[in-house]
């Protein structure tokens, strides 16, 4: 299916980024000491392994293959996470404040490349997103006001 393998490459482009994001929250969320950020990014990465899960279902129905793991920037960007993480909770989110920004973009950049279906599959993602966002950023303005 050649006209639907292009759908594909971006799906799974977008699946990339959250399979890196859901193994960045999983395995920083207890490093950073502060017990808030760990609840936000346990709640996160659920939600980025329900996007991943859709995205996966969605190249399934368009029989394409959907990548299992985001390779070699997915586990750079991990150790760069783990770094951030032992510094401190303000250091591992500006990191992922930055990768959360960059992923949205890209959804945005990205969509009118879809097919319809695979349109409102990303709407809602793109939803949930904005919302982590939000609230990274409260965060981050908590944290500053403290100093
Ligand atoms: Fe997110």
């Amino acid at each position: 299916m050649p006209d639907n393998q292009r759908y594909i490459d971006t799906l799974n482009e977008l699946l990339k980024g959250e399979l890196m994001a859901m193994n960045i929250y999983k395995e920083t969320d207890d490093i950073q000491g502060d017990e808030q950020v760990t609840a936000m990014l346990a709640e996160f990465a659920r939600d980025h392994q329900e996007h991943a899960r859709l995205l996966t279902n969605r190249i399934h129905e368009l029989g394409g293959t959907p990548i299992e793991t985001a390779g070699l920037p997915g586990a750079m960007a991990d150790i760069t996470a783990k770094v951030n993480a032992l510094m401190g909770p303000s250091h591992l989110l500006e990191q992922i404040y930055g990768g959360e920004d960059k992923g949205v973009h890209a959804y945005e950049d990205r969509i009118d490349e879809l097919d319809p279906k695979s349109q409102e599959l990303v709407r809602r993602i793109m939803d949930t997103d904005h919302d982590h966002l939000r609230r990274f950023k409260e965060r981050m303005e908590a944290e500053k006001s403290r100093h």
